[in-house]
């Protein structure tokens, strides 16, 4: 049997789902879900009804060097581990990019990662760019992201503008 991808909005997404979500979520990143931005959309891979797969997507009016950047943002990518390493990951970036061209007006992706995701990202068209990156935490306090940032640009002749990015929001 072969996953299913398909793009939800993301207040269509059954509870149980969120809460195996949510669960993934402090398992694989150590800090909980409900502090992230609530998201806009969700990209889930099913099989036989079980979920095993998930992304999300938030759209959000951010800044990138002092300039408005319309954003849609990629967070929680996780595959269950018993599905890695067979196109899931990849078939979900895909979906969602789609999902950014077609559902979203932002001009860009944009998505937070450990050194060690680098690759599996940029082999998905995916462009490192330097920062420094702020963010609001649910505290309410302006923060540094310490991991890297990547960008997809998803109109025709966008250029990434340089600078301090600041996501004028929480994290995803
Ligand atoms: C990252 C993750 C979502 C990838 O899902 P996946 O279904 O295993 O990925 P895919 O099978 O689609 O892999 C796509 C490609 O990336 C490669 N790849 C996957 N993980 C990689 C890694 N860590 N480093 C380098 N390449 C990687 C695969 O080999 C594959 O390449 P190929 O097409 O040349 O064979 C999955 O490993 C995961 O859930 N990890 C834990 C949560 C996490 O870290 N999420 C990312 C947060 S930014």
């Amino acid at each position: 049997m072969q996953p299913v991808i398909t793009l939800w909005r993301a207040g269509d997404v059954p509870r149980l789902w969120l809460d195996q979500i949510a669960a993934w979520f402090l398992h694989e990143f150590h800090w909980p879900m409900a502090h992230t931005a609530p998201a806009d959309w969700r990209v889930l891979a099913t099989i036989g009804g079980d979920l095993i797969g998930h992304l999300s997507i938030t759209e959000r009016a951010a800044t990138a060097g002092g300039a408005p950047v319309a954003l849609a943002g990629i967070g929680a990518v996780i595959v269950q581990p018993g599905w890695r390493g067979r196109g899931v990951g990849r078939a979900l970036l895909a979906r969602a990019e789609a999902a950014m061209r077609e559902e979203t007006a932002a001009d860009f992706g944009l998505l937070i990662c450990e050194a060690h995701r680098l690759t599996f990202y940029t082999a998905l068209g995916w462009q490192p760019v330097p920062g420094p990156l702020f963010f609001t935490s649910w505290r309410g306090e302006r923060q540094q992201a310490g991991q890297h940032v990547l960008v997809l640009p998803l109109r025709e002749g966008l250029t990434w503008p340089p600078g301090e990015i600041d996501l004028c929001g929480l994290p995803w």
